[in-house]
């Protein structure tokens, strides 16, 4: 099935279109996004999910409103105060899309630093520009920071479990949710380091959580796992107590990151937590792997750390093509409700596995370990 990276996004000056995750893995369906408008709706229905690729949909979206300012010389850009005013305006609707995730608020506070700084004599068709490019730039940034954190990731664990490239005892490992091509602009933040056990030849198999009550894992991560023909398993969320009592091959639980507060507490998908649990009682390897933009020095302690409680819906009901004569007919979409009707719900969308419980978080500029007192030093990776 493999036909070069897996695209979410697909950008160029004046055109953004993005894979409907919604509709993955049975249709592969890219749909427009035109204003910033699209773009909060597409980050607050999930249609793109995953920290990094939001932050970046949002920015296009952006970017792609100023390119039609620009080209149709609109008040917007008439002087370089319209267009501060207008970037920070629009900033702050989009960081209101979904709060768990800090990348997007990230990347707000840069394009908001850069329209804030901008020499005052510059035209507002020229600062425009520069933000259509800072933009750009964090998308084309995002893949290089995966292949970063791809390859420290593979340098951690070579070292800590002294496996070697094209080992002969190649090791299995854990993720849950999606966070590969299809969360980020491309390659993956944990599933980014699982491509790259497996292209070192140290990966037996990836078994995947199928990450209820949203399904990344068996929808998005199944999917680039098979397209990318690496070797996996999928389980349900409830398995992984059992797979790593009668798995001992699986070294390491690897996965990414929503929000990574100063101290190293982590928010990612539900169930982030439990496995951090069960990777200490099994005595194997608990991983994050965020780039530098998912770390949030601002937050002290995951206490802080606000989680998104999604609609009970998404809980009690599942979509899927109708299944006819044993195949899928994706032409025929059908909603179900799995749940007694009347019953209460919770729902959030993420958890907090804390630093006790986490080995190492890989970033593209290196391995963050704890020092004798327990303690990450983040601030030595966050510099900008
Ligand atoms: O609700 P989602 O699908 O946006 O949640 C995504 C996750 O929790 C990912 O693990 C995280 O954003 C890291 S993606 C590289």
């Amino acid at each position: 099935m493999s036909e070069g990276l897996l695209q979410a996004i697909r950008y160029e000056r004046g055109l953004l279109n993005i894979l409907d995750q919604l509709r993955l893995p049975h249709e592969s369906v890219y749909v427009p996004i035109k204003n910033t408008q699209d773009g909060f709706v597409a980050i607050k229905d999930m249609v793109v999910r995953g920290a990094p690729a939001i932050a970046i949909v949002a920015v296009l979206s952006l970017a792609i409103e100023l390119d039609e300012a620009i080209t149709k010389n609109s008040a917007v850009v008439e002087s370089r105060d319209s267009v501060e005013q207008y970037v920070k305006e629009k900033l702050d609707y989009l960081v209101q899309s979904r709060p768990t995730a800090v990348n997007l608020s990230d990347s707000a506070r840069k394009l908001s630093a850069l329209v804030t700084d901008t020499n005052k004599s510059i035209s507002g068709i020229d600062l425009a520009n520069q933000v259509i490019a800072a933009a750009e730039k964090m998308m084309v940034d995002d893949v290089d920071d995966n292949k970063a954190i791809g390859a420290f990731g593979l340098e951690y664990l070579s070292s800590a479990l002294d496996v070697k490239p094209s080992s002969d005892s190649p090791i299995s490992v854990l993720t849950i949710c999606n966070t590969g091509s299809l969360a980020t602009a491309g390659y993956g933040t944990a599933l980014g380091i699982v491509r790259s056990l497996f292209g070192a030849k140290v990966l037996k198999k990836c078994y995947a959580c199928e990450t209820r009550p949203y399904n990344q894992g068996s929808r998005l991560t199944a999917y680039e796992l098979v397209h990318d023909n690496i070797p996996a398993t999928l389980i349900t969320d409830n398995m992984a107590a059992s797979l790593l009592r009668s798995h001992p091959e699986i070294k390491a639980i690897i996965v990414g990151a929503d929000r990574v507060a100063r101290n190293g507490d982590t928010a990612n998908k539900i169930g982030t937590y439990q496995l951090s649990v069960l990777a200490k009682h099994h005595g194997v390897k608990f991983m994050v792997a965020a780039p530098t933009t998912s770390i949030d020095l601002m937050t002290p302690s995951g206490d802080d750390i606000i989680i998104e409680e999604r609609p009970h819906l998404e809980l009690v009901r599942a979509s899927g093509p109708v299944v006819e004569n044993g195949k899928s007919n994706k032409d025929k979409i059908a909603t179900v409700h799995l749940a007694a009707p009347g019953i209460e719900v919770w729902n959030p969308a993420f958890d907090v596995a804390p630093k006790d419980l986490i080995d190492a978080i890989i970033t593209e500029r290196g391995i963050a370990l704890k020092d004798d007192s327990g303690n990450f030093h983040l601030e030595n990776f966050k510099i900008d």
